[in-house]
């Protein structure tokens, strides 16, 4: 039954079980995990290494199909769209910045971030501008035509941000995106991200260990042992040191 709570939400996961291998090489990593995302919010996921936040991610991304459970973004079941409806579902609608940042080193740095919008049909030169704003956004004016290996690791995350946001997409999902960031160029980028989130058609969930950008979210949700634990709004509530 459709009820007005229920059109708020962005992005909803059901008992959702993850595990990886058999026998005595299976690992578990989610455990009927529950989640939740509203429309216009900015959620961190937070918790131990190892707990399952990136395993979820995928699973919201539709990169890890789970054993049991449901996954809904925007009002789509994932779980019932087969491979190629589910790519085209990401390229329309989803960024994701990932831990490992993932960029493709034969490309250049300008050429990494126009990926998600030629993929999506738009016009090289409109692609180059948009490529190059975003990137002068997060910092790299001048950096466009050198090699994702020629940057640092800040860079190189900026990077991975730029090319996450350059098509304004619907569900932005970033994992760790401050890791290799100063305070200043991790409070920048997270404003930028946040941004974003404040619109109806939009939501950012972010995972991150980083307390100094906790008070970007609007809500926090606590991962242990592959569950969501528990839910704030206030991030003076959470257990930090196990984080
Ligand atoms: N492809 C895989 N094959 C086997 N095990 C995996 C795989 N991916 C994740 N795991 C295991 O699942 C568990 C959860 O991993 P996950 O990467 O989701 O943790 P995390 O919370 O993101 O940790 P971190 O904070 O270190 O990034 C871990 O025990 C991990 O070893
Ligand atoms: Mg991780």
């Amino acid at each position: 039954m459709s009820t007005p709570a229920a059109h708020a939400v962005a992005v909803r996961t059901r008992g959702i079980d993850m595990f990886f291998g058999d026998g005595e090489t299976k690992v578990t990593a989610l455990k009927q995990a529950d989640f939740e995302a509203n429309r216009g919010e900015l959620i961190m996921l937070v918790g131990p290494s190892g707990c399952g936040k990136t395993t979820l991610l995928s699973v919201i991304a539709g990169t890890l199909t789970p054993q049991t459970g449901t996954v809904e973004v925007f009002g789509q079941r994932l779980d019932g769209l087969s491979q190629e409806e589910l790519t085209t579902f990401r390229r329309k609608h989803l960024g994701f910045v990932f831990q490992s940042f993932n960029l493709i080193p034969t490309l250049t740095v300008l050429e990494n971030v126009m990926v998600p919008l030629l993929i999506q049909g738009t016009a090289q030169a409109v692609a180059v501008a948009k490529a190059r704003a975003m990137l002068e956004k997060v910092g790299l004016k001048g950096r466009e035509e050198g090699r994702p290996n020629a940057l640092s690791g800040g860079q190189q995350q900026r990077v991975a941000i730029a090319r996450a946001l350059v098509h304004e997409p619907s569900l932005l999902i970033c994992d760790e995106p401050t890791s290799a960031l100063d305070k200043d160029t991790g409070a920048q980028i997270m404003q930028m991200v946040r941004d974003l989130s404040r619109s109806p058609e939009r939501c950012v969930v972010v995972v991150t260990h980083d307390h100094r950008i906790f008070r970007f979210a609007d809500r926090i949700a606590e991962m242990e042992d592959g569950r969501i634990r528990r839910v704030v709004e206030d991030a003076s509530l959470l257990d930090t040191n196990h984080l």
